[in-house]
């Protein structure tokens, strides 16, 4: 078998899993966000291929699955990166100048708030406090968290997870 046929063969087994918790949810009250869950573990995320299918599946408007879709923060619309960056905006943070630092990451990484970047590594998301407002501004990336922050070490820390290029 070939990498595109292990794939397609992937997906198609994913899709019948899909199409199995549909069947099990569909006519309840609420079933979008059952089947949502069950999408997002399935995937890993919940594109729009999948949104599609969920829509027709349960016979509701493609627009209400996005909207819950994109509601949630629990879903995420596209691939995970392998590491992902929380920076807070958090009022604490804010003030001490956390959007600069959310600036600086999207600078660096290539890739706007809420995405991963084209090479899988970062997924960039803005966060809401975190409970560490003595360090603000504050990060996470993965479970490492940075405090009192400078745009100035971005490059250093992104440094530290991203993998060496194959040369
Ligand atoms: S506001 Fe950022 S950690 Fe609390």
């Amino acid at each position: 078998m070939t990498d595109t046929e292990i794939k397609q063969a992937t997906r198609e087994d994913q899709f019948a899993k899909l199409a199995a918790a549909i069947q099990n949810h569909k006519g309840e009250r609420g079933a979008l966000m059952p089947v949502l869950q069950e999408a997002q573990s399935i995937f890993g995320f919940v594109p729009q291929d999948v949104q599609v299918a969920i829509a027709k599946g349960l016979d509701v408007p493609l627009t209400e699955v996005y909207g819950v879709a994109t509601f949630y923060s629990q879903f995420a619309l596209e691939e995970r990166g392998e590491h992902i960056i929380g920076m807070c905006l958090g009022t604490a943070c804010y003030v001490r100048g956390a959007q600069k630092i959310l600036d600086r990451l999207s600078s660096e990484l290539d890739v706007k708030v809420g995405h991963s970047t084209k090479d899988g590594q970062f997924t960039l998301n803005a966060t809401r406090c975190l409970g560490a407002c003595g360090l603000a501004p504050v990060m996470m990336i993965d479970d490492e968290v940075y405090g009192r922050l400078t745009s100035d070490e971005i490059p250093a820390i992104l440094a530290k997870y991203r993998e060496p290029k194959a040369s």
